[in-house]
């Protein structure tokens, strides 16, 4: 196989070697056609193998590594794959994630136990094994960047978000923590925080989305962003900021404002004895 040159630039044009999970719908789906399209070789995962070929369509540069993010052993033969394939990696983009709310402050622990699983161990097993293929390319002269998909509602507790926003807000945190190790190292760390995407994992959402913009328009933002190696890049940016700031008010105010998002059929049928069955 001939040797690939790595892109030196910070620039996402051009044919850096790319992981993406969660390719196969949503905003993964959406970035990994934009990134096709601009040249890149991307290696793309998702656990349906049908779809990822659909998303591929005839781009010979496309990579299928069908996988599930959950399983630590397949996320390392994954990578193995891609090595084998690109021999390291410029940029890998942990995108794959999963939404359920539990309902009426009764807590599910399974539930919890998934929506973690996925959300932040999937996101951690895909860092632990892309991470050597990243060291790799910067031994080869690039600048690697790791990045990986929170959501807003990292900035903010919000009802019914036990499980979502605190395996977003634990995945945050942790590459904010893997950013400072990394940091002397030559990696880039990038979070993303988006607001509201419409895409069939919030299709489902019963309650309004203010400012959502589409999957293109969130995969358009996110290589804006890569390609400026932003570390926080959210949006749409006045929603993003107006949650930003809400986090930042004393406990008595978020408490305040966050009570009356709780909507009033879950706080009603809370604690009845049929809840309890
Ligand atoms: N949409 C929003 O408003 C929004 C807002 C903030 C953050 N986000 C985050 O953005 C990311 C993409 O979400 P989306 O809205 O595009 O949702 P989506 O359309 O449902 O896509 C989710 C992707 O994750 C993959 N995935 C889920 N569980 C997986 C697993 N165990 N193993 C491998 N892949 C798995 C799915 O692929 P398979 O089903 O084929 O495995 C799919 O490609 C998620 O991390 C989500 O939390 C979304």
């Amino acid at each position: 196989m001939a040797r690939h040159k790595p892109h030196p630039t910070t620039a996402t044009k051009g044919s850096h070697r790319i992981w993406l999970t969660g390719a196969t719908s949503g905003i993964g789906a959406a970035l990994a056609r934009r990134l096709l399209a601009e040249g890149h070789r991307v290696a793309l995962s998702g656990r349906r193998e049908e779809a990822l070929r659909a998303v591929a369509g005839e781009a010979d540069h496309a990579l299928l590594v069908p996988v599930d993010v959950t399983r630590r052993e397949a996320m390392a033969e994954a990578a193995q794959r891609i090595d084998t394939a690109f021999d390291g990696l410029d940029m890998a983009i942990l995108n794959a994630g999963t939404c359920e709310y539990l309902e009426g402050g009764r807590v599910d622990a399974p539930l919890v136990e998934r929506v973690f699983a996925a959300n932040l161990f999937g996101a951690v097993n895909g860092i632990e094994a892309a991470l050597p293929l990243l060291h790799r390319a910067r031994e080869q002269g690039s600048r690697p960047l790791l990045a990986a998909t929170s959501s807003a509602s990292a900035f903010f507790a919000m009802p019914r978000a036990e499980a979502y926003g605190a395996s977003k807000a634990a995945l945050s945190y942790f590459m904010e923590s893997l950013r400072l190790d990394l940091a002397h190292q030559g990696i880039d760390v990038s979070v993303i925080h988006p607001g509201f995407v419409k895409t069939p994992l919030t299709e489902r959402n019963d309650f309004p989305m203010p400012m959502a913009v589409s999957a293109e328009k969130a995969a358009t933002l996110i290589i804006e962003g890569l390609a400026a190696r932003r570390r926080d890049i959210h949006f749409p940016r006045r929603l993003t900021w107006s949650i930003k700031l809400l986090g930042a008010l004393p406990l008595s105010a978020r408490i305040a404002i966050g009570k009356r998002l709780v909507r009033r059929d879950d706080s009603a049928d809370r604690d009845t004895p049929e809840s309890r069955q």
